[in-house]
């Protein structure tokens, strides 16, 4: 019979196949494969006896019953979600390594006596409205109203789309009351290369760094590209390409600071059509968060000094900003003794446990990812690093148990 952990490492793979796309991984909150994919976790934890619900927005449920059914329940997981043209550890790994423990304790015949909920989140990579963390952010009961009119390239509402396209057949409100969690832990890949080079294939996490997501507009005016002399244009491109490069230099300045645009979309989209209207997201990150805020200010700035020069219309729109979460030093101390590895990592990638942070105490697990590659196709975890994060998420469960007792 296979291991729990040999089973983890084939639904890896399986996960990795299901995608929007026959060209690439890519699965997206509410998109066909996304759904798909939470019907596919719905299906292995009711395989391992796991109670399953699902929310309206795709967010998957499976709570294993504890010997005290009343006590606050631990919840594990990651998300379901992927960026475009992912690798398969990315968000699945918290998954399937989840699952994969709770299958080990069964097979002992180890009943905890707190409930387990391994929870699949529908959104964390925030691809589709350039704001994260969606599925997480509404267990937490964190979406509110603003929230929910945030709007997607099409300009569909996040409310809407919901409505629209959720799975609403037998959907239940997953919804967790402040103080009411025992705790979330999550297994990730690491994303970096300390690991790697350490020799070391697993550590706990101490903090996840703070994030400011901003969806950013210049507005000039459409004009002929034959008959139109360069003194009188507004191309409201060239001024978003100003901005672009002078947003590079002021991160590559001010190191550890990260400032990332990702997307740009372009009206009228023509070759023969001067453009005026360039949107485009910024993504800027740093592990402090005084230095982050004033970073958005200095980007804000730049841009629109290049607007003011350019006779161009700027507008800024932050969509999502969250500060640094640090992981709860219980739980880490823990995890720690898990892994067997003292080392803590901050993570400069974002992650659920940020907006879950809104209502329960959080720890980490980082495995070792080849390269320190992410968001690309060829991320890669072993399968004895995924089998060695199962052995230590079940470690860690059974200690937590035993705590209990004491
Ligand atoms: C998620 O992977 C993020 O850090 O953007
Ligand atoms: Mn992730
Ligand atoms: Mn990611």
């Amino acid at each position: 019979m296979s291991t729990p952990a040999d089973t983890a490492w084939q639904r890896l793979e399986e996960l990795g196949t299901i995608s929007d796309s026959p060209e690439h991984l890519v699965r997206t909150f509410l998109s066909p494969a996304n759904l798909a994919a939470a019907r596919t976790v719905i299906g292995w934890m009711d395989g391992i006896g796991m109670h399953c619900d699902h929310a309206a927005d795709g967010t998957v449920r499976g709570i294993l019953d504890g010997a005290d059914p009343e006590a606050p329940p631990l919840l594990l997981g990651s998300h379901l979600d992927t960026v475009i043209n992912a690798g398969k550890y990315d968000g699945a790994l918290g998954i399937v390594t989840a699952i994969a423990a709770l299958e080990t304790l069964r097979r002992e015949e180890i009943t905890l006596p707190f409930p387990v909920h391994v929870l699949g989140f529908s959104d964390e990579e925030g691809v589709r409205f350039h704001a994260t963390y969606l599925g997480s952010r509404g267990i937490a009961g964190t979406l509110d109203g603003t929230a929910m009119e945030i709007t997607d390239v099409s300009g569909k509402s996040l409310c809407h789309a919901i409505d629209s396209e959720g799975w609403h057949e037998g959907a239940s409100t997953i919804l967790y009351q402040p103080g009411k969690v025992r705790g979330y832990v999550e297994v990730h890949i690491e994303q970096g290369r300390v690991l790697e080079e350490a020799g070391e294939a697993l550590c706990a996490v101490s903090a996840i760094a703070g994030q400011t997501r901003v969806m950013a507009r210049m507005s000039g005016r459409a004009d002929h590209a034959g008959t139109t002399p360069m003194p009188l244009r507004r191309d409201a491109l060239a001024g978003a390409a100003e901005c672009i490069v002078a947003i590079e230099s002021i991160a590559r300045s001010s190191d550890p600071l990260v400032a990332t645009v990702g997307r740009i979309e372009v009206l009228p989209g023509a070759s023969n059509s001067v453009p005026s209207s360039a949107a485009f997201t910024i993504d800027i990150r740093h592990p402090e968060d005084a230095a982050r805020v004033s970073a958005v200010a200095e980007i804000q700035n730049t841009c629109a000094a290049v607007a003011s020069h350019r006779g161009l219309v700027f507008e800024w729109n932050i969509v999502q900003e969250t500060d640094a979460v640090p992981c709860d030093p219980v739980l880490t101390e823990s995890l720690c003794k898990a892994t067997g590895n003292p080392r803590l990592l901050a993570s400069g990638a974002g992650h659920d446990g940020v907006a879950v942070s809104a209502i329960a105490p959080i720890a980490m697990i980082f495995v070792r990812c080849r390269g320190g590659l992410s968001h690309h196709p060829d991320e890669f975890a072993s399968q004895e690093d995924v089998a060695a994060s199962v052995d230590a998420l079940v470690r860690f469960l059974k200690t937590l148990a035993t705590s209990d007792h004491a």
